[in-house]
């Protein structure tokens, strides 16, 4: 990729040493396309690293684009050049990729009139006039950066705010019946006695406003569970802003999350508001808790116990109300035991402590979320799909789901995508990973029939499948008797005919 370097340091910026994006919200990137030697000297005139900006040149859109898409780049510098073609592509490629970089748009309107046109069409902030005056574009662009901070801040709490007030999220009835055949806490997808239980527990949380502490696998639905809290809680008005704890170096955490004062730091070009005071009255998501550093594991306690909030470089103590709720797919008791996380911060946090099973452990759940995920991708990719054939459930039932619930998702929008329209979802329409596992049946594979006898042997059968069938659904007996198709006497018959009883396996 070329690079034309001209400010040093700062625009040294090569493949090898390449910054981590989330850091790029505080440093303020610059992506400067341009050939005009003038230009450039504006730029390196106006902008500095001591004010806190990285600066990336290049001379073609090609180029421009590549860097877009390798780098988080806060603000694109487009000269539109000097002969009659003008390069758009980059331009275009910012506009509809990455919808929050600010746009420049540089032009001599007697040699590329163009440029209004162009600046118009792809929602630049600002055009401007060669020669460039270096006192007004170091202007500009710090405006620029402030609009696009401000605009990320409103995207932010906008988006909150529109999940908070849709109404779709709240499907229970008010009398917290079970809707359409399933179990449903907001939005949350569920048929088995584990996550019935789990609900249960979340519903209780969110009437406190103790923080709480969700384990599980990726996938499983930790995120979706702390919404689903946030959205049944007094809180549900004010908004559940989201941190992502891992991969981010700990200052950055620190400045997202208490916030900053202008001059903090190096690069601390005006202050930010932090997402504990952003939050304040509603929920803040720390995503990957494990993650934090034991320094700031100690900012989190003070945080947890007193609700203080002291801004980078500010002496002023602030106070916010929120709550917190923790995910991780480690297990925190185990790093507790290893020393590696804070024993005093661990019991904070669990106020309520939350496991999501893996979907492996409660497969009765996958025919639920086909169902569920099937109708919602029906309805995104505007497919007429008439459901989904017992075979190909009874293999998606068979897949383990490493990925969990997010793999189940991905797959049925992909089985709804090429299905025919109009038609039942097939065992022909399954990725092969899925339509190879070899099907249990009635999750009995490996079982060895006991006896001498045909009739010996079915017995044994008939037995593990109701054992199987009692402990996977902690015993429900109308629900087993109405899985296995029996009456619910013919299935008490069985249960003392074969001597079985609650707890025992086999
Ligand atoms: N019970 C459920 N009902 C409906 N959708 C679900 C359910 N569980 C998970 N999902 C969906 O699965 C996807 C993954 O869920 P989510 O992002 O909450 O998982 P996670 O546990 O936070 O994963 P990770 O650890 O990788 O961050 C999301 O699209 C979510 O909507
Ligand atoms: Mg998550």
């Amino acid at each position: 990729m070329q690079c034309v370097n001209l400010i040093g340091k700062a625009a040294k910026v090569e493949a090898a040493n390449r910054w981590n994006p989330v850091q790029l919200s505080i440093v303020q990137t610059i992506l400067v396309k341009s050939t005009d030697a003038a230009v450039i000297a504006a730029v390196s005139a106006a902008l500095s690293e001591a004010d806190g900006y990285q600066l990336i040149y290049c001379e073609d859109g090609r180029t421009a684009t590549r860097w877009m898409d390798e780098v988080l780049v806060n603000l694109f510098l487009h000269d539109c050049g000097d002969g009659a073609e003008v390069d758009e592509s980059a331009l275009i490629h910012s506009r509809l990729a990455h919808t929050s970089c600010a746009r420049i748009v540089v032009f001599d309107p007697a040699r590329t009139p163009q440029g209004f046109e162009l600046a118009n069409r792809t929602a630049a902030f600002v055009f401007l006039f060669k020669p460039l005056d270096p006192a007004q574009l170091g202007v500009i662009v710090k405006r620029a950066l402030e609009q696009a901070e401000l605009a990320r801040r409103h995207r932010i709490l906008s988006r909150e705010l529109k999940l908070s007030l849709d109404e779709d999220i709240f499907q229970t009835s008010a009398d917290g019946s079970v809707q359409g055949g399933y179990l449903q806490f907001e939005r949350l997808v569920f048929a088995s006695a584990r996550m019935a239980d789990l609900a249960a527990e979340a519903q209780m949380a969110a009437r406190t406003n103790m923080p709480v502490l969700i384990q599980g696998d990726t996938g499983t639905g930790k995120e979706l569970l702390a919404r689903a809290i946030h959205f049944n809680s007094g809180r549900r008005k004010s908004p559940m802003l989201v941190q992502n704890c891992g991969g981010i170096a700990e200052n950055m955490l620190h400045s997202e999350l208490f916030g900053h004062v202008q001059g903090a730091f190096p690069g601390a070009i005006s202050d930010r508001l932090g997402l504990f005071r952003a939050a304040d009255g509603g929920t803040v998501f720390l995503d990957e808790v494990s993650e934090i550093s034991p320094q700031f594991q100690v900012a989190l306690l003070r945080f947890l116990q007193e609700g203080e909030v002291k801004p980078l470089g500010s002496d002023t103590m602030l106070y916010s109300n929120v709550r917190i709720i923790a995910a991780s797919n480690k297990s925190i008791e185990k790093m507790v035991e290893q020393g590696t996380f804070r024993r005093d911060l661990y019991y904070r946090l669990r106020g309520f402590q939350l496991n999501v099973p893996s979907l492996a452990d409660r497969p009765e759940d996958i025919p639920v979320l086909t169902r569920f995920f099937v109708e919602k991708y029906a309805g995104v990719l505007g497919r007429r799909v008439l459901g989904v054939t017992t075979d190909a459930l009874k293999h998606l039932e068979a897949y383990p789901f490493p990925g969990n619930v997010r793999e189940l998702e991905t797959e049925v929008q992909r089985m709804v995508a090429v299905a025919e329209q109009g038609g039942y979802i097939a065992l022909r329409h399954l990725s092969d990973k899925i339509s190879s596992t070899p099907i249990n049946v009635a999750g009995t594979a490996g079982f060895v029939p006991m006896g001498d006898s045909l009739k010996d042997m079915v017995e044994s059968l008939e037995r593990a499948i109701v054992v199987q069938a009692l402990d996977r659904s902690h015993w429900n007996q109308s629900k087993v008797a109405n899985d296995l198709g029996l009456s619910r006497v013919g299935l008490a018959n069985k249960i003392k005919r074969y001597g079985i009883t609650r707890g025992r396996r086999g």
